[in-house]
């Protein structure tokens, strides 16, 4: 199965922040769990690169808009690398293959009729990019997302025939499974209930933008110009691209996953256009919620934004992918605090996963001379292999509908059952009696087995600790695929256990 996965494409106007980094781990986390059940995965990221705010940026810097792009897209790619994101594609919506594909896309759905010329007037957001309807104010309205007031604009733009598919846009809202989470539904239903209108899809004012054929003072609009962006990442990077063979490249999207703030342009616009031009929507949207700090959204005009880098530097990749993913739910908005980043990696990563093994392991390598014990089924190791296949079915679950709290919650409390029968069996009484050798062998063997079954749960929350975890139980293949490893009785008895390290060092930050 082909699994074709999308970011938003972020603007460039500055570098990355914790926002659009949120939306990569996660998608990172999902790819890498549809890569491990065995898909083929399309995995697409980039940058949006045109329109207004992008210009003025630039002009502050005294930079041509070009050279600003180079330099923030450099950044977002060297950045998504010390994230251990596995993006299959990157794309720039300055490419020479997406100005191809843009002014295609247009060409078929003016041949379908749906372009027309005509007046746009309102109040206009250039950190939105869009025109606000209902102002808070009449005579200087402000923008309730970038707190800044509205520009008014009135000029001759090109218009998308919305209008012409309010039929269609409503019976692809029926699809139950469109639309994610369902409480995000609604607003999006009762906005096309209102009656779809035309939608300016060209500037004239704007330099920083693509030429709109046949119209030579118009440049596309930068919305219309980057959502064909997740197209455009399909090709390849050539000269010659034919925007009628888009099907073969993957289209249409599986997921396009997205915050809570676009998701009508993503609802709405984006599958109207797709219909004009004769494509098939996508399949699914997911509209994840923000992360605020202090309870405002974290945005760069906003100046609270937390900086990817330094937060890589103190806590490092996996535990910040772990607390994202943990402990704030897929879908709704969350608090980056800092205490908590460290009270949830301590007592996951350190002390219930990092001291099941270390403990185990310690155990097996003294009485067991270094090596994997054996094991023999009994009624109690027998538990710990049908909590770990539970595990299993939990965490595929909840992860195939971006649950990653539950899926990583179920991780945990594999590690604590292990932890308890530990503590209840109590190997270390045990094993001071002869008689008692081949249980402790066959408790510990599980419990190394429920280890080996967490690394590999694991890899999509926290990669470099899962390699970690394996490699500490003398695993130092790379996990290709969980149906193929996933199996009780893949720890090799005899085997030699390497030296023990701490897989996670407790995080002791003031
Ligand atoms: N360029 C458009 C997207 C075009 S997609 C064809 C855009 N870019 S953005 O950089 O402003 O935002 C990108 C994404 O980051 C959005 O999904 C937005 O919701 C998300 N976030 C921005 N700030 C955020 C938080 N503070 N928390 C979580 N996500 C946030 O919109």
């Amino acid at each position: 199965m082909k699994v074709v996965l999308t970011t938003p494409l972020y603007y460039v106007n500055d570098s990355p922040h914790l926002g659009s980094t949120y939306t990569t781990i996660a998608a990172d986390a999902y790819a890498r769990y549809q890569r491990l059940k065995g898909h083929d995965v399309i995995y697409i990221t980039g940058v949006d690169e045109h329109g207004q705010k992008i210009e003025r940026t630039a002009n502050n810097k005294k930079l041509s808009p070009q050279q600003h792009c180079d330099n923030i897209s450099s950044t977002y790619q060297s950045l998504w690398k010390k994230w251990d994101i596995t993006n299959d594609r990157f794309i720039r919506t300055t490419s020479l293959k997406h100005r191809s594909i843009v002014k295609q896309f247009f060409k078929r759905i003016k041949d379908n009729g749906d372009i027309t010329i005509g007046r746009q007037t309102g109040w206009y957001c250039v950190g939105c990019e869009e025109y606000k309807d209902n102002p808070n104010d009449e005579k200087s309205p402000i923008c309730p997302i970038h707190l800044k007031t509205l520009e008014w604009r009135d000029e001759e733009n090109l218009f998308f025939k919305l209008s012409n598919y309010q039929e269609q846009v409503e019976q692809l809202l029926l699809e139950p499974d469109f639309i994610n989470p369902i409480s995000r539904k609604n607003e999006i239903v009762n906005f096309v209930k209102q009656g779809l209108r035309d939608f300016s899809i060209s500037r004239i004012d704007l330099k920083w933008g693509i030429n709109v054929p046949g119209y030579p003072e118009h440049t596309f609009y930068v919305w219309f110009d980057a959502l064909l962006g997740y197209i455009s990442a399909l090709f390849p990077d050539s000269h010659e691209i034919d925007l009628n063979e888009l099907n073969n490249y993957g289209w249409p999207a599986s997921l396009h996953l997205i915050g809570k703030d676009i998701l009508r342009f993503h609802a709405v616009y984006w599958p109207a256009m797709l219909m004009s031009a004769g494509f098939e929507v996508p399949k699914k949207l997911f509209g994840h919620g923000f992360l605020t700090r202090e309870g405002q959204k974290m945005g760069k005009s906003l100046g609270n934004v937390l900086d990817p880098n330094e937060l890589l530097d103190t806590y490092g990749s996996d535990a910040i992918r772990w607390y994202l993913l943990k402990d704030v739910k897929f879908g709704s908005d969350g608090d980056f605090q800092k205490q908590r980043v460290i009270d949830i990696v301590n007592n996951d990563l350190s002390n219930t996963i990092g001291n099941l093994l270390n403990r185990t392991s310690s155990m097996a390598r003294k009485w067991f001379n270094n090596k994997i014990p054996e094991y023999e089924l009994s009624e109690s190791t027998l538990i710990l292999k049908k909590k770990s296949f539970q595990c299993v079915e939990t965490v595929s679950r909840k992860l195939e509908v971006l649950d990653f709290q539950s899926s990583a919650n179920a991780i945990i409390e594999l590690a604590n059952n292990a932890n308890l029968y530990l503590n209840d069996n109590e190997p270390w009484k045990l094993i001071k009696e002869k008689k008692n050798y081949m249980k402790v062998s066959s408790d510990l063997y599980s419990i190394l087995e429920v280890c080996r079954f967490i690394g590999i749960l694991a890899i999509p929350f926290i990669p470099n600790l899962s390699i970690k975890i394996l490699s500490q139980l003398g695993i130092d293949k790379e996990i290709e695929n969980w149906d193929q490893n996933l199996n009780w009785g893949g720890l090799v008895s005899g085997n030699s256990l390497p030296t023990p390290i701490p897989v996670m060092n407790k995080l002791d930050i003031t």
